[in-house]
């Protein structure tokens, strides 16, 4: 079985940041967030299929040198094809059935059993539901008894929606659903496709423990916490010389002696943390400086954001190289 991963929108909620780096290269928890979604792959699986658009070189020179369990594709589109346009640009070839993953949610699903579950009951698609307490950013799923989902809203006003149960945005489609896309012009999947499915039989496969999409600040750091939680972390610990409760993902060559940190933060390769200063619940990207004294909290740094000697930061997205 194959997988196809979305990847191509613009993350426009996580600009500045995503102006140079695309939100799937986010690190967190010590990782891209594309990495935390392809670990859900089961093992077997024959080959990864990047749908990419924006900023499509920049994750496929970063997939060739930091290689997976899989082997990895990447199809780019010449313009943005939305998520239904996505699949069908990438799908020649695709396995019957295939997995079909968006690249910024992390869960605690296990695909391995919603595969499983789509082969007992057979159907045109299995999607992974998640109950959230508002439905409002997402596709809601209405299901009788047998699990099958009898309606498809996308982001319904909280009156029309059918159920707390919404679309995780992984699943497992046969071919048919591509073959439902049409071809050479944006389409959105979940809008468009989906309503239309369901008469062919799509199954909910209801999960519990923690769901996220990581699309905006806010849920991007909570998407590292439940990560950091759930024993999903990378490479963890505290650099030489640096205190704090942690937990802390230090990818390469980052230095902190005399720094503290609370908990909840990833420092991508090459940051500097100077002495005094401390950080807490927030993401420094690669070669960020954090000069004496200084506090960080709370907040997504780009590449080579410099904040200076004493600097209180909260709550604040910054893009490459700003100074603070
Ligand atoms: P925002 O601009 O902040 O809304 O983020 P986004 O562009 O990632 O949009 P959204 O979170 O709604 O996208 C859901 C998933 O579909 C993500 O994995 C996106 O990468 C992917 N996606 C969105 N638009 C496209 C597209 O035009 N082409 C492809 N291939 N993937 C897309």
């Amino acid at each position: 079985m194959k997988a196809l991963v979305l990847v191509g929108g613009f993350g426009t909620r996580l600009r500045p940041v995503t102006y140079t780096v695309p939100k799937q290269l986010i690190p967190i928890a010590g990782k891209p967030l594309l990495y935390h979604v392809l670990d859900l792959l089961p093992d077997d699986v024959e080959e990864v299929v990047l749908a990419t658009g924006y900023k499509a070189d920049v994750i496929d020179g970063y997939v060739r040198t930091h290689p997976v369990r899989w082997p990895v594709r990447t199809v780019p589109e010449a313009e943005p094809l939305g998520t239904g346009g996505g699949m069908k640009n990438a799908g020649d070839g695709m396995s019957d059935p295939f997995f079909l993953l968006n690249s910024d949610v992390i869960a605690s699903a296990d695909l391995e059993a919603m595969r499983t579950a789509h082969a007992a009951r057979g159907g045109v698609g299995t999607m992974a539901l998640f109950e959230v307490e508002d439905t409002r950013p997402y596709g809601v799923a209405a299901l009788d008894a047998q699990g099958r989902i009898t309606a498809f809203v996308e982001k319904p006003e909280p009156e029309d929606a059918p159920s707390r149960w919404i679309n995780a945005g992984l699943a497992v489609w046969s071919r048919t659903a591509l073959d439902a896309i049409p071809p050479g012009r944006p389409v959105s999947f979940e809008r468009e496709i989906v309503p239309g499915l369901l008469t062919q039989g799509v199954y909910g496969y209801r999960f519990t423990g923690y769901w996220d999409d990581a699309g905006t600040p806010d849920r991007l750091l909570n998407a590292q916490r439940l990560l950091f939680e759930a024993g999903r972390g990378g490479k963890l610990g505290i650099p030489r010389g640096a205190f704090g409760t942690g937990p802390v993902a230090t990818m390469d060559g980052s230095r902190a002696a005399g720094a503290s940190f609370g908990p909840n933060v990833t420092l991508a390769p090459g940051v500097t943390v100077e002495a005094g200063a401390h950080v807490a619940n927030s993401i420094l990207m690669d070669d960020v400086r954090v000069e004496r004294d200084a506090t960080v909290t709370d907040s997504i740094l780009g590449p080579r954001v410099r904040v200076r000697a004493g600097h209180r930061l909260v709550r604040q997205v910054l893009g490459d190289g700003a100074e603070a």
